[in-house]
């Protein structure tokens, strides 16, 4: 499968290099594609570097992995329209020097309303990088939680989750 990441940090690098060690083909990309050579090697043969909007012609699957504050910026970089746009992003912001959770929200219900024309998975947000990194494909694998309301998108979530080395739980639909 060809897979977009936005956002090449500690989440989109670490779970993007799980799946191309798995096989699949993925394109990294931030605000500074110059900067991901070291990732690109590290992460091998099936991966390479490139802008937002290269990524999302790239793939039709893209996991979003910037920080919530930056979201709006990042998805208006390339276009989601179609796309299966899994969602690793956390509500959090930034004040001052503080990082803030913001109570009373779903980074991800609010992600689907911005790009209505994408299938919108929330995954990838309830462990952390250090977990991705060091624990993939234990015989007794940690559980990750998924959701969202497209049916086949998370059929295919469901398969990267095991591809990654995880096990997917599935959560009821979000808009239900
Ligand atoms: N850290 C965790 O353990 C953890 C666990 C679960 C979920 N999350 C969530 O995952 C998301 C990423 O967290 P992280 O820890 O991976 O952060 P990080 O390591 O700081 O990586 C953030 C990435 O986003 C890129 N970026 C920033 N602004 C951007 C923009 N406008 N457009 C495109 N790319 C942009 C940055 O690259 P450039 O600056 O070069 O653009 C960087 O590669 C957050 O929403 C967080 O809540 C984190």
């Amino acid at each position: 499968m060809k897979i977009g990441v936005i956002g090449a940090g500690g989440i989109g690098g670490t779970v993007g290099t799980l799946w191309a060690k798995a096989g699949h083909e993925v394109l990294f990309s931030s605000r500074n594609p110059d900067q991901l050579t070291d990732l690109v090697v590290t992460a091998g043969a099936n991966t390479k570097a490139g802008t937002i909007a290269q990524a999302t012609a790239f793939a039709n699957v893209i996991l979003l992995a910037v920080y919530y504050w930056t979201t709006d910026a990042a998805i208006a970089a390339g276009s989601l329209d179609e796309k299966i746009l899994i969602d690793a992003t956390n509500p959090y912001i930034r004040e001052a020097d503080k990082i803030i959770r913001v109570t009373d929200t779903s980074s991800g219900l609010e992600l689907a309303a911005k790009v209505p024309n994408a299938k919108v998975v929330k995954a990838y947000n309830t462990l952390p990088t250090a977990t991705f990194a060091n624990e993939a494909r234990r015989a007794d694998p940690y559980a990750l939680f998924y959701c969202g309301d497209d049916a086949p998108a998370k059929a295919i979530v469901a398969h990267l989750i095991a591809d990654s080395g995880f096990a997917g739980v599935i959560s009821a639909n979000w808009s239900k």
